[in-house]
């Protein structure tokens, strides 16, 4: 029997996910959820792509000097400015990881980077040396590989190997493979450069979902020498988003009879909680029938399969809802629940809260618990979400009234209190009531804002429901979102217009509240320009 292979899990939530449009993680988020991958059992952790922003800098430093037993990596282009930027981050981290990058597919060679492939292994054999000069730990990706003409990719491969890369990752950048094809790179890189097995260097997997095969092209490169899997939790990531962790690791799993040399260090059973953690958080909502963790995933309409479920679980599940965390019973606390038993419940969620953050926690709560009886996980990670969304808040609701209904105008009058504690009002028109309480806030704070995005959802079913808004406001030249909580909606997007105000204010460094002071980067002209990177790579 061959002794089973250990697949090493890489997490690239907090770099790649973050990049799906629409999220937005604070810091204080982003250790959050870092901490909960660490629980899971996650191998390394990408933390943010340094150069990139303050925020990025500033993430990927607090997590790598909290984490104690996953690697912790932080992205950079071959640029040197990058790479020291990166190892800055990394300073002090008990498992630093640089990752560094440069594309080698034709089409970014001619029309993006403008090099000759000479000079991209030149770059990359260069700056995997500075960063193996600042940490052991050196990850290598070819951008774009799996577009790249395979010979050169055995050439970059062996040379960056030779230049200390200890990990080289095969990136599908543009979700461009199909899974045989995929799967056959690997096994050429490894008959090619029998040095890779020789040094035990690690092949990794990072796949784009854009034709909807991440998960298929990860399983693929597993079976041909792949040791370490690039992927999100919920599958977030650019465009169509990266290969789904939780489906990778049950695909292992439950199909062990397969996959029967490969496992993972995932503790499964935690799988469900930082999924709703991560969708939480960024706002990213997991499509009802996502395979694992969407709503349906064990859900039986069909009465013959209903039937069958109850008679014997098998015929219709082929995997049990345990197994990923699903609670059996969702209805937790109530009326009467103590702090203790919020407490208790906000770190099965994987929520750390201190004291502070525990008892404005509890004051929301309870007054939940007078307008609605029963009191929902989901009801629960929003409060506490909020309560890490927002901090310390320059602008705080203090009332609104709004009137509005057919042929008429909406009229709203808003009272806010500023930092000092003083109360502001001021009245304004608009079409319809969020228009116009939404004017009313603009009129008192100062600041003018586009509203470019706005989403209300209830979070639990039924008729007392609590609804969430979520905004995205433009300011200038930047994006910024806010999210709101209330059982009225118009309050919940008044409050997420709030949030989104404070934001922008605290960016301005007009209060301090525990967002990360959001700089706006740069545009790259390309990945070896010494500009700041904007988007970072997807
Ligand atoms: O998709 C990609 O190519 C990336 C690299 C930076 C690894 O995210
Ligand atoms: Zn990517």
């Amino acid at each position: 029997m061959p002794q089973p292979t250990t697949i090493r899990i890489f997490d690239t939530t907090l770099r790649d996910g973050e990049q799906s449009p629409g999220a937005t993680l604070n810091i204080r988020e982003k250790i959050d959820i870092a901490h909960q991958l660490e629980t899971l059992g996650v191998d390394v952790i990408e933390a943010g792509f340094p150069i990139t922003s303050v925020g990025d800098f500033e993430s990927v430093r607090a997590i790598g000097q909290e984490l104690a037993t996953a690697t912790v990596a932080g992205l950079a282009r071959c640029v040197p400015r990058d790479i020291d930027r990166a190892g800055e981050a990394l300073h002090g981290a008990a498992n630093p990881r640089i990752h560094v990058f440069c594309a080698t597919s034709k089409v970014h060679r001619e029309h993006k980077l403008n090099k000759a492939i000479e000079q991209i292994i030149e770059l990359s054999v260069e700056s995997v040396k500075r960063a193996c000069g600042m940490v052991q730990d050196v990850e290598f990706s070819p951008e774009d590989a799996s577009r790249t003409e395979l010979s050169y990719l055995v050439d970059i491969t062996g040379a960056v190997v030779d230049a200390g890369a200890t990990t080289v990752n095969i990136p599908d950048t543009v979700g461009y493979a199909v899974p045989e094809e995929y799967g056959h790179i690997f096994a050429y890189l490894r008959e090619k450069l029998p040095v890779l097995d020789e040094k035990s260097i690690y092949l990794s997997a990072h796949c784009h979902n854009d034709l909807g095969l991440a998960v298929a092209n990860s399983l693929a490169a597993i079976r041909n020498g792949a040791r370490q899997i690039e992927c999100t939790i919920n599958g977030i990531g650019e465009r169509a988003g990266n290969a789904a962790l939780e489906e990778i690791v049950m695909a292992l799993r439950t199909r062990g009879d397969f996959f029967d040399r490969y496992r993972t260090g995932i503790k499964t059973e935690r799988i469900y909680p930082i999924s709703r953690m991560v969708s939480t958080m960024t706002g990213l909502r997991v499509q009802r029938n996502k395979a694992i963790v969407g709503e349906n995933a064990f859900a039986h309409e069909a009465g013959i399969h209903q039937d069958g479920v109850l008679k014997e679980r098998s015929t219709y599940e082929i995997m049990n809802p345990c197994d990923i965390g699903l609670p059996a019973n969702k209805l937790v606390l109530g009326k009467h629940s103590g702090r203790h038993a919020l407490r208790d419940r906000a770190q099965a969620l994987g929520f750390r809260l201190d004291d502070g953050q525990l008892k404005k926690a509890f004051e929301s709560f309870k007054a939940l618990a007078d307008k609605k009886k029963d009191i929902y996980d989901e009801d629960i990670e929003a409060i506490l979400d909020q309560q890490l969304q927002t901090g310390r808040q320059l602008w705080e609701l203090v009332r609104f009234q709004v009137t509005s209904g057919t042929n008429m105008i909406a009229t709203a009058t808003v009272v806010l209190s500023d930092a000092s504690g003083e109360q502001q009002m001021d009245a304004a028109t608009g079409d319809g009531p969020i228009d116009a309480v939404y004017s009313a806030i603009q009129r008192i704070t100062g600041v003018q804002v586009t509203l470019e995005d706005y989403e209300s959802r209830a979070i639990t079913a039924g008729k007392d429901a609590q609804g969430e808004a979520s905004v995205a406001v433009r300011h200038n030249d930047r994006k910024v979102r806010g999210r709101g909580l209330s059982t009225d909606v118009v309050e919940a997007a008044v409050r997420a217009y709030l949030a989104a105000i404070n934001r922008i204010k605290s960016s301005q460094g007009q209060w301090p509240t525990t967002d990360t002071p959001d700089h706006p980067p740069v545009e790259p002209q390309a990945e070896t320009a010494e500009v700041e990177p904007k988007a970072a790579s997807g």
